[in-house]
């Protein structure tokens, strides 16, 4: 197996570029995204062979939600068929299958599947692969700071004790330590409302390869890129 010099410990990956991959295949954009389903069973079995604890993929964002709707239907047949496939052999390799985003929006066989999913896999330790579903980085802060008030309200919590570590035991991603990584395919130098909070200090990593065309090989490069950067959080160089 390929040794690196340091193994990030969150991934957080912006599967982009299916539809134009589909573009210059001449295939409809649905195909794109069947394509971009290899590639990510193959990024999840490598990231847990590599020791990675926490993955999180954003498979289908807020925005989303304006596509025509025939895309939408698709991405959610094919979120489905997936989870019935892969959580057997996920749970078969000790991976944890959770969510964050806004569950309750999705179509109810969808939400049946994924709770079935993370029943399952809810005792596995060898890595978290979290799939963000109808997810949007603002979003989740805005839920987050509801909940928050709502507990001032009912005297669970006292403003004042308000800090950086309280406020993320409010958002989706609760007890999870943050991305290390991030990284985005398809060469689009943006965030696009993932992981706002969360990704304060992530190095980041854009490469121009479609996410369909991201192979075990393009996530070795990255997390090579990664173990080259020097990560400062702030503070001087000693
Ligand atoms: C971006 O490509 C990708 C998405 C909107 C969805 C990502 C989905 C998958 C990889 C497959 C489904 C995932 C699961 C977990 C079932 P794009 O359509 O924005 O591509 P484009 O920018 O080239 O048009």
């Amino acid at each position: 197996m390929k040794e690196f010099s340091t193994i990030p410990q969150h991934i957080a990956i912006v599967m982009d570029g299916n539809g134009r991959w589909a573009k210059k295949h001449f295939f409809k954009r649905i195909i794109g995204h069947r394509y971009g389903i290899d590639a990510l069973r193959n990024t999840v079995r490598e990231s847990s062979n590599l020791g990675v604890k926490t993955l999180t993929v954003f498979a289908f964002s807020e925005e989303n939600w304006n596509r025509p709707s025939t895309e939408v239907a698709s991405l959610m047949k094919l979120m489905k068929d997936y989870l019935i496939k892969e959580r057997e052999p996920l749970h078969k390799k000790n991976i944890k299958i959770m969510t964050i985003g806004n569950i309750e929006k999705l179509p109810h066989e969808v939400q049946v599947e994924l709770k079935k999913s993370k029943e399952l896999t809810k005792h596995n330790t060898k890595m978290n692969f979290i799939l963000a579903v109808s997810y949007s980085g603002r979003s989740e802060i805005i839920r987050a700071t509801k909940a928050i008030v709502k507990d001032i309200e009912n005297h669970k919590l006292e403003s004042q004790a308000i800090n950086e570590d309280i406020f993320s035991h409010y958002l989706d991603t609760k007890g999870l330590p943050d991305p290390d990584l991030f990284i985005r395919t398809s060469g689009e130098v943006r965030v696009s409302n993932f992981l706002l909070w969360q990704i304060a200090y992530s190095e980041i990593y854009i490469t121009k390869t479609l996410w369909p065309d991201f192979t075990v090989e393009e996530l070795h490069k990255a997390i090579e890129a990664y173990g080259k950067r020097e990560r400062r959080f702030g503070l001087v160089k000693t």
